[in-house]
């Protein structure tokens, strides 16, 4: 995509996640890919098993980030297959290009949004993502309009989180820092962001009006490790700062506020400290369907 149409999309349906994760977001996640691929490697795991790719089928991974779990499938498929990572973040794809000339990877990645990008119909056996399908602006648009690149009876394996109460990975730090935070405005339920899709019967509701069906979406929980090696709590401080909701919410803090956050979470986090590592619970749900 050229800066050109990339501006034009910023524009367009999505505007505001496209310029979200083209700033310093995506820059942060690029940046920080092996630490994040550590983090969220038991969430590969598990789309591996639901997606169960046969060698020759063509996968398309949506919001593919950096391509941790494109390049799996992308060995999952082998010579005969194809793995599509598709992302709209230009730094994130970029990292993704990078690694893969560096694994020698077939993978491939496009930069493009994947709720309006013409990807021509039945092109795909499988749709796939690791918490990248939960910031469309309309999510029944946008999934109707994938599941058209979806052949018949092809299949989707995603994963997303389960309601933020359920993921201490997030909760933890947040709780801590509220008290020295503005009063934040309550999420609006089904907003585009990490926890969209924390109701199953609305994620059901969306892919069935999206014109999915079989869909079935089960629990699972994993533990994260936010911070191991030579100084974990730090490691996890800093992890938490940068990247997810308490990063948001301090985007718009004074400095002079910041020290006394970073105490309270780094105290929080400490508390977790166990075997040489942080490790918080996370909970999501596994989501497959048919086209
Ligand atoms: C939480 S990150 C997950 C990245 C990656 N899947 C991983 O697990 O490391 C969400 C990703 O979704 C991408 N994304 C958000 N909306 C998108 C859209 N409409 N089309 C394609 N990618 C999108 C973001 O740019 C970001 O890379």
């Amino acid at each position: 995509m050229s800066s050109s149409e990339q501006k034009n999309e910023a524009r367009g349906p999505n505007a505001d996640q496209i310029e979200y994760w083209n700033g310093d977001a995506g820059e942060k996640w690029a940046r920080h890919q092996d630490r994040l691929d550590v983090m969220l490697a038991p969430f590969s795991n598990a789309l591996l098993m639901l997606a169960a790719v046969k060698p020759g089928e063509r996968i398309m991974d949506i919001g593919c980030g950096c391509g941790a779990t494109t390049f799996d499938l992308a060995s999952a498929a082998g010579d005969k297959g194809r793995a599509l990572g598709v992302d709209i973040s230009a730094p994130m794809i970029a990292r993704a290009k990078e690694r893969a000339a560096a694994l020698h990877s077939k993978a491939e990645f496009l930069l493009a949004d994947a709720a309006t990008h013409d990807f021509g119909a039945t092109q795909f056996d499988v749709l796939t993502s690791r918490f990248g399908i939960m910031f469309f602006d309309d999510p029944v648009s946008a999934f109707g309009h994938i599941r058209k690149a979806l052949a018949p009876g092809g299949r989707t394996g995603f994963v997303c989180w389960r309601p933020f109460r359920e993921n201490p990975w997030a909760a933890l730090p947040m709780m801590a820092a509220l008290p020295h935070l503005p009063p934040q405005e309550p999420p609006v339920p089904g907003a585009p962001g990490p926890f969209a899709f924390d109701d199953a019967n609305r994620f059901r509701d969306v892919l069935t009006q999206a014109g999915f069906r079989a869909i079935d979406i089960q629990p699972f929980d994993a533990e994260l490790t936010l911070g191991a090696g030579a100084d974990p709590v730090e490691t996890a401080l800093h992890q938490s700062l940068e990247i997810g909701p308490l990063a948001r919410a301090l985007k718009t803090m004074p400095e002079e506020k910041r020290d006394t956050i970073t105490d309270a979470v780094r105290k929080a986090l400490a508390a977790n400290l166990k075997d040489g590592a942080v490790r918080l619970p996370g909970a999501v749900w596994l989501v497959s369907a048919k086209a």
